[in-house]
């Protein structure tokens, strides 16, 4: 474990943020749920690229228009690679998880849901994996069901079974659960949508920083993340799909890039990927995304699955020495999120002293409303932890929250 901590503050001095203070005390960041900080390699990827090298994708005939597209170009190669797809075709720029999961939503809501289909989803998902799916219902006549969790945050295997039938259209849960923690058997669920004959949809926001993602192995025919929780920028993320199924899909957005041929009369469309990238991409974000996975893989997955469970192990063992504490989203093998309420104190009211302690946590409900109705509380506190947290990190929480436990006797 020791070991896993000295390679942690070579990791933390990647990060020059993690250096300031906030309230007059050292920063303790634990809102990588919600976003993670940038290492130095990703913000000179990206001011590299403002200051010497921008220019547009795909237009131009120019030395720096080539070369900006061979940048996204091997992004999207490395981003395959990174998620084992089987070709760079099958990787989607969106602007994030949000977009990709709507981008899957309305293609499949266009062409593959039916009156009287069925869309199986579960409860622990977060609104962008819920709202969308409720939209292709409504648009379609489709039934969305709602598969539900055990009391400590996994998804009810059997019940899980049950809720699918032939009807079964699409079914979408996330890979990892913003607040539970829970690390979904993937492959195990997916595998049981196939025996329906189900699309499979993975919400994989919290998953790509933490688990190693291998799409093919999983069996889904979807996958979706954002750049920015993994150490890249904000506004671009990916959407990994299927290319055979894909490539059946109608377009979803129009205009630049996407097409083949336009004439007043009609159009036809592009090929994969560019059918689904209308305009202009994201270019400095898609770059920054490459540097991002460059870093993930230059710590390597068994420092941070190792690194995960220390911190999370080390943070829960703490919290048990705090009087009124109730964890939320207490699954075997959980990753290291962890989502608890205090008795006697608000939430937000925790959140507030916290942060006069420099200690970052988000509180609320996590854009997770219909889950926080199921453990019948309205928000929770949470602790996300990253690559770049220490034993130190989680101390500084516990002392905080010792001074909440003391405010509030
Ligand atoms: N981005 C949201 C979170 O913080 C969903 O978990």
């Amino acid at each position: 474990m020791r070991e896993l901590f000295d390679k942690t503050q070579w990791i933390r001095d990647q990060f020059p943020v993690l250096k300031r203070k906030v309230h007059g005390h050292p920063l303790v960041y634990l809102d990588n749920g919600a976003t993670t900080q940038k290492p130095q390699s990703v913000i000179d990827r990206v001011t590299r690229f403002l200051s010497e090298e921008y220019s547009t994708v795909h237009r131009g005939v120019y030395l720096m228009s080539q070369e900006s597209t061979e940048f996204c170009e091997t992004v999207r190669s490395t981003i395959a690679r990174f998620v084992n797809a089987r070709r760079p075709e099958e990787v989607i720029f969106t602007s994030g998880t949000t977009a990709a999961i709507n981008l899957a939503a309305t293609a499949l809501g266009k062409s593959v849901v039916t009156p009287g289909g069925e869309i199986v989803i579960t409860q622990m998902e977060h609104h962008a994996n819920i709202v969308p799916w409720q939209q292709v219902a409504l648009a379609t006549g489709a039934t969305l069901k709602i598969a539900p969790i055990m009391p400590d945050g996994s998804v009810d295997l059997e019940a899980f079974e049950r809720t699918l039938t032939p009807k079964t259209q699409i079914v979408a849960f996330p890979h990892i659960s913003n607040v539970l923690g829970t690390v979904n058997p993937v492959a195990q669920m997916t595998a049981m949508a196939k025996t329906v004959g189900a699309i499979v949809v993975v919400d994989g926001a919290q998953g790509i920083a933490h688990h190693p993602v291998d799409v093919q192995a999983m069996g889904c025919d979807f996958y979706c993340f954002s750049a920015h929780k993994m150490y890249g920028p904000t506004g671009v993320g990916v959407l990994v799909g299927r290319y055979d199924l894909m490539d059946q899909l109608p377009p979803v957005q129009f205009g630049g890039d996407m097409i083949e041929t336009v004439t007043f009369e009609k159009s036809t469309f592009a090929k994969l990927p560019a059918k689904f990238e209308a305009g202009t991409p994201p270019i400095t974000e898609i770059i920054g995304m490459g540097a991002a996975v460059e870093f993930i893989e230059s710590i390597g997955w068994n420092y941070i699955l190792g690194h995960d469970q220390a911190i999370l192990n080390y943070a829960l063992a703490g919290l048990e020495t705090i009087p009124g504490i109730q964890l939320i989203g207490t699954a075997p093998g959980k990753s290291a999120i962890i989502s608890f309420v205090m008795d006697g104190v608000h939430p937000h009211d925790v959140g507030t002293i916290l942060d006069m302690e420099g200690v970052a946590v988000r509180v609320g409900h996590h854009c997770a409303q219909p889950l926080m109705g199921v453990y019948d509380v309205p928000a929770t506190i949470r602790a996300s932890f990253s690559v770049y947290n220490t034993e130190s990190d989680a101390d500084g929480l516990l002392s905080a929250l010792q001074k909440v436990r003391h405010y509030f006797q």
